[in-house]
């Protein structure tokens, strides 16, 4: 198998076409499908750019007979135009074959585990051989728009002044939410490095630093519950800049987001992307990202049912919450039995109950019928903008309740009976989002975004003087930018007085002294003159899966893990010598499988 002379490539099997007949060519490349007519072989020969047909004369090539499907070939030969009828339409190379004069198998594989892009195979037999799933057409296509995503992004931030600047993984807790991954010190037996959430402080210490203009495509670690959207390690594109207000912010990435757009989904114009504060989307949509592309809207009916002699909505009133609906068309054909399904599902969510509505051939029947009567019900079908043949979903509770259970329903059924208009997508800023968010399970205010995004000038007050009963109200310069129902990007302006960032550990109830221990150095900095400054991180996941119209982040990284944070393929993370952690000074006390 080895020993001829060896010959450079001088082309990729899939860019051959008709210009290249009468060209003598060497391709290398794996044998994607073979037939073996006996007199001749013919041969699919693949690389990452398409496939070729090479036609072997056993005659010249006795051994061609023993080639297998994956084996890796090196083969010289001569183009030529198909005889007519033989081209193939599906392939950009179908017009021309390679007749072979040499042919040399590099590398014999054995039979695969699958077939490269059969849908049905497992995805954990997929991601114990992820080497292998990389070879199908869409994974390849994938991790080829990331790579010229990232090219794209490198040159427009470029170009618009910004640096690009590596950061350490060796670090400290830089908090988002989640837990940290650690890593301990050998030199220093006890302490550990945590692996970044995010680069937050640091690109804020580089505005410290003069740098004025920043950006990095960041790997991002998070030790937190996974879903079809997150995994523990990720990308982001991390930028920040000094002396902007959130309009230069939002301008810079409006444009990327035109780049990114025109460049890979070919659309010129994607429109004005509009704004919308953080209480207005919850009231109209339920959802902080919510997805424009579904037509429906959750509207107050307090006024509409007040004094309807209803109980359970005159109870709910009192206490000054709201009744609130969402009007969905298809539904009214629905059986008890599933208006049952949505109700319980209701509950999940946090409502006390679900009031419904149906309109069927001119029928209406809910729950509350005879409670209402059917006026009112023709009434508030109304107000909700129902269509014959559709329903109405009910709740009275807290706005936020309220908005999480309508929220949710309108996503699900959009998507249930296929009510998004998926021929556009559908871009939105969500702006004025609250500072703090109670979180009952640590029973303290938390940081919605990060402790270090600034709140607005009129409600610094109230966090200098830690008015913790107006914690609700404060709302943050942040700004999320949401793309078909996901956050694509998340950002603001920061806290650059060290006096307010003080306030804002305090706030989240750390102690000075907890806070000089974690963010000491961070303070510290924040008094050698820094300037005003804000930024933004979009999920560089996130943003692929939307532009390869995928459901899952898996797809769009080269070695991904599962939802159990493991990777199949090396089956990390492992068990480690015992001498390792010796070494470390660690003691395991105890070993649990989970
Ligand atoms: P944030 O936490 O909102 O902000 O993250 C920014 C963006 O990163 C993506 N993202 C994820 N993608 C995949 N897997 C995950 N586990 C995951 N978590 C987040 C989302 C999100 O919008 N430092 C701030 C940014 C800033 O303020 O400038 C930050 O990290 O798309
Ligand atoms: P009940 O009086 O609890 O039997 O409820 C009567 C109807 O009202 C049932 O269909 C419940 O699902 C519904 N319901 C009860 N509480 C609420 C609420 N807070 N919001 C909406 N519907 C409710």
């Amino acid at each position: 198998m080895t020993g001829k002379a060896y010959k450079r490539r001088t082309h990729y099997c899939g860019l051959l076409n008709e210009t290249h007949a009468g060209q003598t060519v060497v391709l290398k490349g794996w044998v994607d499908t073979r037939r073996d007519h006996g007199g001749l072989v013919f041969i699919d020969l693949r690389d990452r750019e398409g496939i070729v047909q090479v036609v072997v004369d056993p005659q010249k090539v006795p051994h061609v007979h023993d080639i297998r499907n994956e084996y890796v070939l090196s083969i010289q030969g001569l183009v030529r135009l198909r005889p007519e009828g033989m081209v193939n339409q599906q392939l950009a190379s179908g017009k021309i074959e390679v007749e072979v004069s040499e042919l040399e198998v590099l590398s014999s594989a054995r039979p695969l585990p699958f077939g490269l892009n059969e849908e049905k195979t497992s995805e954990t037999l997929r991601l114990q051989y992820r080497y292998l799933d990389l070879r199908s057409k869409k994974l390849q296509k994938i991790l080829r728009t990331r790579h010229q995503v990232m090219q794209l992004v490198r040159a427009y931030l470029s170009e618009q002044g910004f640096w690009e600047i590596e950061t350490p993984i060796l670090y400290k807790s830089t908090p988002e939410g989640a837990r940290d991954y650690l890593v301990p010190s050998r030199v220093h037996k006890g302490s550990f490095y945590a692996l970044p959430q995010s680069p937050q402080t640091l690109k804020q210490l580089l505005m410290v630093s003069g740098i004025d203009r920043y950006f990095q495509i960041a790997r991002c670690f998070r030790d937190e519950d996974l879903r079809a959207d997150r995994q523990p390690e990720f990308s982001q594109i991390d930028m920040e800049m000094s002396f902007v207000d959130e309009q230069e912010v939002m301008e810079v990435n409006e444009n990327l987001l035109r780049v990114l757009w025109r460049e890979i989904r070919g659309q010129e114009d994607i429109g004005d992307i509009p704004r919308m504060t953080y209480h207005d989307v919850m009231k109209r949509y339920g959802s902080d990202k919510p997805d424009l592309r579904i037509p429906w809207e959750i509207k107050d009916l307090s006024s509409v049912v007040r004094g309807a002699g209803f109980q359970v909505f005159e109870d709910v009133l009192e206490r000054g919450d709201h009744v609130r609906g969402l009007g969905v068309p298809q539904v009214g054909g629905f059986s008890r039995s599933q208006w049952d399904k949505f109700t319980k599902m209701a509950r999940q969510l946090g409502a006390k109950g679900l009031v419904w509505i149906k309109e069927d051939q001119g029928k209406l029947s809910s729950p509350a019928a005879k409670f209402l009567g059917e006026e009112k019900l023709r009434e508030i079908l109304d107000v909700l903008q129902v269509p014959k043949g559709g329903g109405a979903f009910i709740v009275a509770d807290t706005f936020d309740v309220s908005s999480s259970v309508l929220g949710h329903f309108r996503s699900f059924l959009a998507h249930e009976l296929n009510a998004i208009d998926t021929s556009r997508d559908s871009f939105l800023w969500v702006t004025d989002f609250p500072l703090f968010e109670f979180s009952t399970e640590e029973k303290r205010w938390v940081a919605r975004h990060h402790p270090f995004t600034e709140p607005k000038e009129e409600d610094v007050p109230i966090l200098l003087e830690g008015r913790k009963d107006e914690f609700y109200k404060v709302r943050a310069r942040a700004y999320d930018l949401v793309c078909n129902g996901h956050e694509l990007a998340g950002g603001g302006l920061r806290i650059y007085r060290q006096d307010l960032q003080q306030a804002m550990f305090r706030a989240l109830s750390m102690s000075d002294q907890e806070a000089q221990e974690k963010f000491g150095y961070f303070l510290k900095a924040l008094q050698y003159g820094t300037p005003p400054h804000g930024g933004i991180a979009w999920g560089l996941d996130r943003l692929l899966m939307i532009l390869c119209e995928t459901e899952a982040i898996r797809d769009v990284m080269a070695f991904p893990k599962t939802t159990k944070a493991s990777c199949l393929m090396s089956e990390a993370p492992s068990p480690v010598d015992g001498e390792q952690l010796v070494e470390l000074g660690i003691k395991l006390s105890s070993l649990t499988e989970t």
